[in-house]
């Protein structure tokens, strides 16, 4: 769909795509058909992610809903209900008959995928009250329902890992402000590994996660009524940084590019060889990471990996003051 001048696109794309190096929020690469294909990337081979969170959380459910004990799931991102069943249905097992009911918060940008999301959770958990918000919970000024015992907040998929450095605390401040003392953080995180199997798992032999990056492309073209632009002319990069232990994806032009965006009145223009940046995958190290979070007032009171140890699920308390 195009967008007028003063759209989100159109003032994301004027702040960054005229940047050394250009660069574009991530969340653009999210649009139907970007998470569509982010959806298939995790069922390739390469992709290990999101097999080995599954695998952790199908061991520790019920230990985390036995130590926490928490009334209410506060879901960030309200993605892959896979993953987050796992974990209600841990919760609503372990609750006492009689006791107070457990409820379901997922927030998200999309209030379409919510309400089908709420819809389909009410009818598999009776027991289960959903209340969806609707929310950008990267945005300041979050304010979580109020329950009657502690709350739990869970960042699934790694996607912490999208956050630069700086922005990474701030977001994590901002979620302790919005928790209690007593309420809990669930957090998943990919780990530091052979750098073989982390450049395979952004650059797939089908080629997948290159289809998800030159989507980008695709999303400043319609949405932005280009000329002269054509996710072809654009090579997938996924490269490793060591100073910033992350992924980096990049798109690399094959040839000179002169296109025009209509919605914007102007031209862009890229040499062949420059290179956009796209996204960021962050990589951590446990303890690096449980120091980062009791930084912000969330001290980890539980680190699981998988039996491989290739992903990391934290389990943080909000302490007294942050
Ligand atoms: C959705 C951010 C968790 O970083 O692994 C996967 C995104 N990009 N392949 C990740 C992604 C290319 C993914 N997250």
């Amino acid at each position: 769909m195009t967008a007028g001048v003063d759209s989100p696109l159109a003032l994301d794309a004027l702040a960054g795509l005229w940047q050394d190096p250009p660069t574009l929020p991530v969340k653009w690469l999210y649009d139907e058909r970007g998470s569509r294909l982010f959806d298939e990337i995790t069922r390739l081979p390469e992709y290990y992610p999101t097999r080995r969170e599954t695998e952790i959380l199908t061991a520790r459910a019920a230990e985390i809903a036995a130590t926490t004990g928490a009334e209410m799931i506060v879901e960030l991102g309200s993605g892959t209900s896979t993953k987050t069943r796992l974990l209600l249905d841990a919760f609503v097992a372990g609750c006492d008959p009689g006791g107070s009911r457990i409820s379901y918060v997922p927030v998200d940008v999309s209030d379409e995928m919510l309400s089908v999301t709420a819809e389909i959770l009410s009818a598999d958990y009776p027991d289960l009250d959903v209340v969806p918000v609707v929310a950008d919970f990267t945005e300041p000024g979050l304010t979580l329902p109020v329950a009657n015992g502690p709350r739990l907040a869970v960042f699934l998929g790694g996607t912490i890992g999208n956050f630069t450095p700086d922005f990474r605390v701030e977001f994590l401040d901002r979620l302790a402000a919005a928790l209690a003392p007593g309420d809990y953080f669930l957090l998943g995180a990919d780990l530091i590994k052979d750098t073989g199997r982390l450049v395979a798992a952004y650059d797939d032999k089908s080629g997948v996660t290159a289809d998800f990056n030159r989507n980008l492309i695709e999303v400043l073209r319609t949405g932005l009524d280009a000329r002269n632009l054509y996710a072809d002319d654009f090579e997938h990069i996924a490269r490793w940084n060591p100073a910033e232990h992350r992924i980096e994806m990049w798109l690399r032009t094959r040839r000179d590019v002169n296109a025009w965006f209509e919605v914007l009145g102007k031209a862009w223009h890229l040499p062949a060889g420059a290179e956009i940046h796209t996204e960021i995958s962050t990589k951590f190290e446990p303890a690096a990471l449980a120091a980062e979070l009791a930084s912000v007032g969330l001290p980890a009171v539980a680190q699981w990996t998988d039996v491989a140890g290739d992903f990391l699920l934290t389990l943080a308390c909000r302490r007294e003051s942050p």
